[in-house]
């Protein structure tokens, strides 16, 4: 299928309008690290917050080619807002609709479409790349279930109004003792804790949250008890693409920002792009920005037409944020000296890539779940 053909006229007017909505705060989330409400405003205006959302729930009900494309377009201009509009629909609206009871998907989704944000609280101080290892307790208690332990990086943990996390509910069957729930701000012995200074993505609030003797109804539990764990892996499957578009857009970003500052920058009497040393770096720049395109909107594609995409989304998380890596760091280089300068945004890319190799799993984790997969699919 050839995507730029099919979604020229949808990206187009994407772009337009996040160049004019987003892109002129994006400097200034960095620099201040606040969460920008008019940035928020923006997004709720054309209803990307319920993008995956289905309409019967208050979303778009867009495809997640669909949903990919904004992300990128999103993230080309403001990584901050990429981040935390990515973490907010894969994972935080995503597992209410495909693990939630009709009831809590009534409740909680036209909510979330809206622009309440959902936060996703999976990793742990004990648990990072090990999410099994999660220490946060929920024992039951007369209907209930009281709740205590801390989650740490969570994604828009100051300005969300929910929260789904992970929490041991039986010490037997490893990751199969692993429930999920879903907490509401407001409840008694939630709380945020501390919050994250980040090189990057400053404009997208992280931060500690603690639950103290939290009670939380049997009603809020997402889906059968035991299942939470194997709930957020198959989240952090739809996640990771859009870690993967969120990267491509900082890529794409980097890329046209050393073609133009290449075609603009005279030196010699003529374009520093007329030199093969830069020219080498575009033409890589260029190949792998496309590379990573199409493997995003195929794993995207894949997810949509329910063909199994495990291994897929974790290549293109892994393939495009090494691309956003290496296009942010060599269109500092093309820009020398004005490539980490304040004045041009090339520092920005850099800081706000990194969380994409880290964030969802590190590149590690993904090399980890390509190797099981290719080495399933040798013995089917
Ligand atoms: N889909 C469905 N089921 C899955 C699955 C998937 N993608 N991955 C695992 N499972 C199932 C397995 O099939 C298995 O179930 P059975 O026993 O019934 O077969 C069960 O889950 C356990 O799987 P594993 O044995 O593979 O588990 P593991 O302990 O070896 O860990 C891991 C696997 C891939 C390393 C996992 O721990 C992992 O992904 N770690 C990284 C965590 C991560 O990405 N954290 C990111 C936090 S969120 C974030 O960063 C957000 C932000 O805002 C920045």
């Amino acid at each position: 299928m050839d995507f730029d053909i099919k979604y020229k006229d949808f990206r187009k007017e994407i772009r337009d309008y996040v160049e004019e909505k987003i892109a002129p705060h994006a400097a200034e989330v960095d620099r201040e690290q606040f969460y920008s409400r008019e940035i928020h405003q923006a997004v709720n205006d054309k209803g990307w917050w319920g993008s995956t959302v289905p309409k019967e729930y208050g979303g778009l009900g867009l495809s997640t080619v669909e949903y990919a494309i904004i992300v990128e377009e999103i993230s080309r201009v403001c990584g901050s807002t990429g981040l935390t509009f990515a973490a907010h629909n894969s994972l935080g609206t995503f597992p209410i609709y495909a693990f939630g009871t009709e009831e809590q998907r009534k409740k909680y989704l036209p909510d979330g479409a809206k622009g309440s944000l959902i936060a996703f609280g999976l990793t742990e101080p004990e648990a990072g790349s090990d999410a099994g290892g999660t220490k946060s307790r929920a024992e039951k208690s007369n209907g209930s279930y009281i709740l205590n332990g801390t989650k740490c990086w969570i994604t828009s943990a100051e300005t969300c109004d929910y929260a789904i996390l992970t929490a041991r509910t039986s010490d037997e069957g490893g990751v199969k003792g692993i429930s999920s729930f879903i907490l509401e701000k407001g409840m008694e012995g939630f709380s945020v804790g501390k919050k994250e200074n980040k090189c990057g993505c400053r404009g997208s609030n992280t931060a500690y949250m603690h639950f103290d003797d939290l009670k939380v109804p049997e009603s809020q539990r997402l889906g059968e008890e035991g299942m939470g764990f194997k709930q957020f892996m198959i989240t952090l499957d739809g996640g990771r693409i859009s870690i993967g578009a969120m990267a491509l857009g900082l890529a794409q970003a980097a890329l046209e920002l050393a073609l133009e500052y290449s075609e603009s920058h005279i030196e010699n009497g003529k374009p520093i792009n007329r030199n093969q040393g830069i020219q080498f770096k575009l033409a890589d720049m260029g190949t792998q920005v496309e590379a990573a395109r199409l493997l995003i909107y195929k794993t995207a594609w894949m997810k949509d037409n329910k063909i199994p995409y495990t291994k897929y989304s974790a290549m293109c998380k892994l393939y495009a944020s090494e691309v956003a890596n290496f296009c942010t760091a060599t269109a500092i280089q093309i820009l020398g000296l004005d490539g980490i300068s304040e004045d041009y945004p090339a520092s920005r890319y850099f800081r706000d890539m990194k969380l994409c190799e880290i964030g969802e799993g590190t590149s590690e984790i993904q090399r980890i779940v390509i190797a099981r997969e290719l080495l399933k699919d040798l013995q089917k």
